[in-house]
């Protein structure tokens, strides 16, 4: 085989590699991210067998109990059921329980930089094994006005700062045309992790970051939300339509401790790079933001 052959060839695997969502390089190793999730998988049914086999001793006991009882004996009261799972960030835990440490670790956090600490150390999400960087925030978090993404791409995990890149450009020309800064306003997103190859999110993975960005957005405490796109807007408004036709209307969001803020759903920057034409109606949401921002003296 000549030097031009092996060339060509690399050439072509970098494209396939590219086009199938392989566009960074995370390390000088590979890694089989398969066999990783192959022993996640083994260890979670160990411990589910682990658990079945606790319980069975504590049903004898009580079939036992229960066929010693006259029939008209009171019901005996259910002992306290032996805790299977010490609190545990590991990714063999089951889902439920995840969403639960998600949420305990989100609302134990009294400071924003708590949170991030939270967030970085919570092994829930399988993401953050994938992803270079945790894209937690930018901006001020002290400012009247906060975004809100959906997930960090490949710019914005190389350098851990949400909008990053050419989103991040249009972005801050947006801002500009409102007369904002990027210094103005607080960045976050409802996922801080990039999914691999630029997927969407799963149900799942959405659910165990939402405590996050719902914490973060209670600890900063903004006057007012831009949400940027339908996923966004959906998990912090319930809103039931599509973005096409929710954009443009304020919409609230209920922090968990019943504190209402605007939110105006519009048109993600990165949609709007593939969809210039839709720029208009962008523009309109933010006419009315600015708008909003002078109503309540901000
Ligand atoms: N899209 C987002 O929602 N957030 C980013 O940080 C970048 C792109």
């Amino acid at each position: 085989m000549t030097a031009g052959q092996i060339t060509y060839d690399m050439d072509e695997l970098l494209h396939f590699y590219a086009e199938s969502g392989l566009d960074i390089a995370l390390s000088e190793e590979p890694v089989d991210q398969f066999a990783a999730s192959e022993k996640a998988e083994r260890l979670r049914k160990e411990q589910l067998s682990q658990m079945a086999a606790q319980r069975q001793p504590q049903n004898a006991q009580r079939q036992a109990q229960s066929n010693q009882r006259p029939a008209n004996a009171a019901p005996a009261t259910r002992a306290a059921p032996t805790p299977v799972f010490a609190p545990s960030t590991s990714q063999a835990v089951p889902d439920a329980q995840q969403i639960a440490l998600a949420r305990e670790s989100a609302a134990s956090a009294n400071t924003l930089q708590e949170l991030r600490e939270r967030l970085a150390a919570f092994d829930g999400c399988g993401l953050k094994f994938t992803a270079k960087n945790l894209c937690f925030e930018d901006g001020n978090p002290d400012a009247a006005i906060m975004f809100v993404g959906d997930v960090p791409g490949r710019d914005e995990d190389m350098e851990g700062l949400p909008f990053a890149g050419r989103t991040g450009q249009l972005f801050d020309n947006m801002l500009s045309a409102i007369g904002l800064t990027r210094e103005q306003t607080y960045l976050a997103n409802m996922i801080c992790w990039r999914p691999p190859g630029n997927r969407i999110p799963t149900p799942l993975e959405i659910e165990l970051c939402q405590p996050f960005i719902e914490r973060q957005i209670a600890l900063a405490n903004p006057k007012i939300i831009v949400s940027f796109g339908g996923p966004v807007t959906k998990l912090l408004t319930n809103a039931a339509d599509t973005i096409l036709r929710v954009r443009g209307n304020w919409l609230s969001h209920a922090t968990a401790a019943g504190v209402q803020i605007p939110v105006m759903p519009s048109l993600h920057p990165a949609y709007l790079l593939r969809s210039p034409a839709q720029k208009r109606f962008a523009w309109q949401d933010l006419l009315s933001v600015k708008a909003k921002l002078q109503e309540l003296g901000a």
